[in-house]
């Protein structure tokens, strides 16, 4: 089937190398010249595992291709996603300007009918507004052309969106139309082999559904993370306790893994958007703003450690910092813990030397050259001559570090772990004074 992805990021490149190598063809387009210009010459601008070889294989097949010109992309397919960003307003409510510049150069170009599917995390009613769009500029152009709209939001992680996408856990249709339910069925069948993955609602109910689905799971973390400053204070462990809950299905042990915050470019923001959605309606959602509460708290938690390990006084030290990126497995910055850390430790004097295997370049795009930010090549080298060591990402390369090399090289055995890589007792045995969430001292 022909394709048009408007928005090559994080979900519409996956997307579409994706479907590309299902055997669909896929005309990609974004506003950003250079992102093209990168994707034209073979450069990938994110880091996803296994994303660049798919990239690769489609284009090498002529089944993928890459413009900034919005009227060839309306021309290309029959099927045209919106996958472009949602980003949070002034208020915190989702900013929809790309959303519907979208729809509208969809609708000022199209030519013969089209199925638009929003991929975007987008507040309900956002289908409404992307067919009044449609309608409006088609009415003014005199044209009466068939179209749809669909929503389809994407549940990818980073750092797993390839098989995310290759292996979807369910595949949500909104829509009431039985032509562009059709020919999503026909485009997803190559995804759907199994079991029936496909989960058809109307408009509105789609597009809740992805916002209960992050907002759940970010509720799961900040009630971890408020258990575990519980377990702290009662003199409990909070991994026995999350072994011991976890245990029970109807709990489950995913996400319920304690540490130093969510980040992310979504649960921050599509928390904020859902609290901001429910008071337009006039409802208080008083859970939800406890969750992002909780959630802002739990960010200054490795920097307490800190204080307290310093008894407030951190002017002249350096800190080694393992990881920074907001998760493993990707270079994505946005809303990472390590961010509110380093800001804070700058703002009380310290120097971070800092080590991440892929987000060392976003880290230097964000705060540019700095004496206080030493981004080192090396986990290793972030360790010489710095006073105590934090974890923030729990890379793998972190897991099973040599300790001795750590005793070494730290001016104190300390280490401040966000992530709960380590036993507590087993660090005591080497020495170590030994930070962790929800584990006691
Ligand atoms: P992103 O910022 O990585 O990419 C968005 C792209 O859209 C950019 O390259 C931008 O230049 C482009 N763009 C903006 N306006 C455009 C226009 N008018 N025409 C063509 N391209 C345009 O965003 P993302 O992380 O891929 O997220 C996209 C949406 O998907 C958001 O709503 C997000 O909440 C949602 N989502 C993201 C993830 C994730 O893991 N990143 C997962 C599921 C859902
Ligand atoms: C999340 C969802 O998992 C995806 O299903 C969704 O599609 C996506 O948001 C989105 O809408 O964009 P992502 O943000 O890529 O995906 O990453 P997650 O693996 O969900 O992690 C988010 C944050 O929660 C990370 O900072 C992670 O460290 C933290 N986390 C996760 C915990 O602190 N504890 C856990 O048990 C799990």
């Amino acid at each position: 089937m022909k394709v048009t992805v408007f928005g090559i990021g994080y979900v519409g490149l996956v997307q579409a190398a994706v479907l590309a190598e299902a055997g669909h063809q896929v005309c990609c387009v974004d506003v950003n010249p250079k992102r093209v210009a990168d994707l034209q010459a073979g450069i990938i601008p994110i880091y996803e595992p296994g994303l660049s070889a798919l990239v690769q294989q489609g284009v090498a097949q002529g089944l993928l291709q890459f413009t900034t010109d919005g009227a060839a992309g309306v021309a290309f397919g029959e099927l045209q996603f919106i996958a472009v960003g949602t980003p949070p307003d002034e208020d915190g409510s989702a900013d929809l300007k790309y959303v519907l510049a979208v729809a509208s150069t969809i609708a000022t170009h199209m030519t013969s009918p089209k199925v638009v599917i929003n991929k975007s995390t987008v507040p309900v009613g956002t289908g409404d507004k992307v067919k009044a769009v449609l309608t409006t500029t088609l009415k003014t152009r005199q044209q009466d052309l068939q179209f749809a709209v669909v929503s389809n939001p994407e549940f990818l992680k980073e750092g797993a969106a390839v098989a995310d996408c290759q292996r979807p856990d369910r595949i949500i249709l909104g829509t009431d139309n039985p032509w562009a339910e059709k020919l999503l069925r026909e485009l997803y069948m190559p995804f759907n082999r199994n079991h029936d993955k496909i989960i058809v609602m109307d408009i509105r109910s789609a597009e809740l559904t992805k916002y209960a689905a992050n907002c759940m799971l970010a509720t799961k973390i900040s009630f971890m993370n408020e258990m575990s400053n519980l377990a702290e204070l009662l003199g409990a462990d909070i991994e026995q306790v999350r072994h011991g809950i976890g245990s029970d299905p109807r709990i489950g042990y995913h996400f319920i893994y304690p540490g130093c915050g969510y980040g992310g470019s979504c649960f921050p923001k599509d928390v904020q958007a859902l609290i901001k959605t429910a008071e337009q309606t006039g409802y208080n959602t008083q859970l939800l703003k406890s969750v992002e509460a909780v959630n802002n708290q739990q960010k200054h938690k490795l920097f307490g450690f800190l204080q307290q390990h310093f008894a407030g006084d951190l002017q002249g030290k350096t800190i080694a910092i393992w990881g920074l990126s907001f998760k493993p497995n990707t270079d994505d910055m946005r809303e990472a813990s390590s961010r509110v850390l380093m800001e804070s430790l700058w703002q009380a004097g310290a120097t971070v030397q800092a080590f991440d295997p892929e987000a060392m370049e976003e880290t230097q795009r964000i705060y540019g050259s700095r004496a206080d930010l030493k981004l080192v090549g090396t986990k290793e080298a972030a360790l010489q001559n710095a006073d105590v060591l934090v974890i923030c990402t729990e890379w793998k390369s972190f897991r099973s570090p040599d300790f001795s090399v750590l005793k070494q090289q730290l001016k104190q055995p300390v280490i401040v772990d966000g992530r709960n890589l380590f036993e507590p007792s087993r660090l005591r045995e080497l020495g170590f004074t030994y930070y962790a969430i929800g584990r006691g001292d």
